[in-house]
């Protein structure tokens, strides 16, 4: 009986067993990935995929930041890469999950039926590359300078959006 229990236990687990045993995602990326899909469903996008090559890339340009720009901007117009990113000063607690809720409060200086931000002053680009329909992949990180007081988190994202032009969704 115990043993005919097992099996039906065993069978019912295999379901769940990922395909091609795929790594499970670190938390931290689940926290990137929840906040982003999160606001594309709100309009109808699909999801982002975790990619590692991405978050390397990211990780590489915010130690970069960190060991030589005070945790400081980092230029992306040379960058192979196109993204998000967000400085903040006065050691302002970041989590992954702050930094893309206050891109995604972008939304409210979108004006979809122009495709325009609402002004100069109220930016809307960090929102609309979080929505971007044709944007598949997403690559994140973060880092602190204690001693400035700053933090600098920084996304990528595959292919990149915000294409002159286009409409994001
Ligand atoms: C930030 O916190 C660190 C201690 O963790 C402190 O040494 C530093 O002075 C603080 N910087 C600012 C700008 O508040």
């Amino acid at each position: 009986m115990a043993y005919a229990l097992l099996i039906l236990i065993v069978a019912l687990a295999i379901p769940h067993i990922p395909a091609q045993g795929a790594a499970p995602l670190p938390s931290v990326a689940k926290e990137y990935l929840e906040g982003h899909n999160k606001a594309r469903a709100e309009v109808g996008v699909g999801p982002l995929k975790w990619s590692e090559e991405l978050a390397n890339a990211a990780r590489r340009l915010v130690r970069y930041q960190k060991n030589n720009m005070e945790c400081g901007m980092a230029s992306l117009t040379n960058h192979k890469y196109r993204g998000n990113q967000l400085f903040t000063v006065n050691n302002e607690t970041m989590t992954p999950r702050m930094a893309v809720d206050r891109w995604v409060q972008e939304k409210e200086h979108y004006i979809y039926s122009f495709n325009e931000c609402m002004s100069y002053f109220r930016t809307c680009v960090a929102y609309t590359q979080v929505v971007w329909r044709k944007s598949l992949e997403l690559g994140c990180a973060q880092a602190r300078c204690s001693e400035y007081g700053t933090s600098i988190t920084i996304c990528f994202y595959n292919p990149p959006g915000n294409i002159k032009g286009e409409r994001p969704y």
